[in-house]
């Protein structure tokens, strides 16, 4: 739709729900394509490379253009923003961009999804500008397996002692995401909950996901989380808990012992699609409908060509009424080589 064909003002719209009944709540918002980490599931060095050309920083939004649509989706029912990479600290004055998210009326939680490293650095900027909650990745305390994960960048005891630093500023409920390849981590999973049980920080474990085109994706490195979690229940038992939430894309456990809780991310063996309300924007503004989306759509030229906020609202608004999106229910049925060629990657959209 070319952003002159809409001429209607559209002050007090409807919430929409796409084909599937689904409302639109959670944004996640990329502000950054570069990471300090080259972890090969996500951004193998052979790709990610002196070589490779990022986006400049013309070519992302600002933080004024980032709060402009953000204000947008909130109008369209958004309630939840996350903000990803890439790794986002490498967004300078990032704070900045929180203590302004956090004031948008209607916005109900801001999250962040870090690596980790500079969180040191940042975590009590980040706490003063808003932010309540973070959330860290940390696939293994095991150094030679974690380097082997994070391509040899970071070290486990800088994540560790950004963890404690967002621990001491407050950011709480802090949620660690590891995710689990057969064969490479996942004899460590029962160290990394030892580790956090009983220290309030929720481990949560996702199953390996065949996102983007250049990760060498195998189910055979999959690991199921029913297998992890009989596994876990084994040393400590579990006890099901209900989710916080409608669409709640981890399923969530209790050590019976009252140490805390444990969650599973099971994109591949247990679609959450039904209840998907999230909604993903890169950090050059291209929207997309879903993580293993082949196309998105660019707000940045519609923003950048002069289009007017109702304009804007009726692009982002025909985009949710027509979606259709389900890739891990229909994985199996999609995974073709025209589909799979042209998938957006992680690094770019967040995960
Ligand atoms: P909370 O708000 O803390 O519950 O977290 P969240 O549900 O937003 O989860 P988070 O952003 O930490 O996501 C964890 C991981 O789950 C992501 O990095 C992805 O790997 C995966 N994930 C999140 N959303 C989706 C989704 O819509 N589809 C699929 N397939 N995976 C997802
Ligand atoms: N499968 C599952 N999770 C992934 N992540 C990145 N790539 C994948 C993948 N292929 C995770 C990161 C981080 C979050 C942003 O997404 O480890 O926790
Ligand atoms: Fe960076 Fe996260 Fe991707 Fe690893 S998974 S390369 S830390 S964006
Ligand atoms: Fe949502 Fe797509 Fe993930 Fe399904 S695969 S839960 S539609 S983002």
């Amino acid at each position: 739709m070319s952003v002159r064909e809409v001429i209607v003002p559209l002050k007090a719209l409807p919430a929409p729900r796409d084909t599937l009944a689904r409302p639109l709540r959670d944004l996640r918002i990329s502000v950054m394509d570069r990471c300090n980490f080259r972890c090969p599931y996500c951004m193998p060095r052979e790709t990610y490379n002196e070589k490779y050309r990022f986006l400049g920083s013309h070519e992302r939004l600002s933080f004024d253009e980032i709060v402009r649509l953000a204000r947008l989706f909130v109008q369209l029912g958004v309630r939840k923003l996350r903000l990803t990479g890439g790794e986002p600290l490498l967004r300078a004055n990032l704070a900045d961009l929180i203590g302004d998210l956090t004031a948008i009326p209607g916005v109900e939680d801001v999250a962040l999804t870090t690596n980790g490293v500079l969180l040191a650095r940042y975590a009590s900027e980040l706490k003063a500008a808003g932010l309540k909650r973070i959330t860290v990745s940390l696939d293994s305390l095991d150094r030679d397996v974690f380097a082997r994960m994070s391509g040899g960048f970071g070290g486990v005891d800088e994540v560790l002692d950004g963890i404690e630093h967002a621990r001491r500023a407050e950011l709480a409920p802090i949620k660690i995401n590891a995710v689990v390849q057969r064969g490479v981590n996942d004899h460590t999973i029962l160290d990394l909950l030892e580790r956090f049980r009983g220290t309030g920080v929720i481990v949560r474990f996702i199953e390996y996901m065949d996102v983007g085109n250049r990760n060498h994706w195998r189910s055979e490195l999959v690991v199921p989380s029913a297998e992890l979690a009989a596994q876990i229940g084994r040393r400590w038992p579990l006890v099901g808990l209900e989710p916080e939430y409608r669409g709640e894309v981890a399923r969530r456990y209790a050590f019976a012992d009252g140490q805390g809780e444990v969650g599973f991310i099971s994109s591949v063996s247990q679609p959450f699609c039904g209840d998907c309300s999230r909604v993903r924007m890169s950090s050059d503004g291209v929207v997309y409908t879903c993580l293993f989306a082949t196309h998105g759509t660019s707000l940045r030229d519609a923003l950048r060509g002069g289009a007017s906020d109702d304009q804007l609202l009726e692009i982002i608004r025909a985009l949710w009424l027509k979606r259709t999106d389900r890739y891990s229910e229909q994985r199996a049925a999609l995974r073709n080589a025209a589909h799979d060629e042209r998938k957006v990657e992680m690094f770019y959209i967040g995960g």
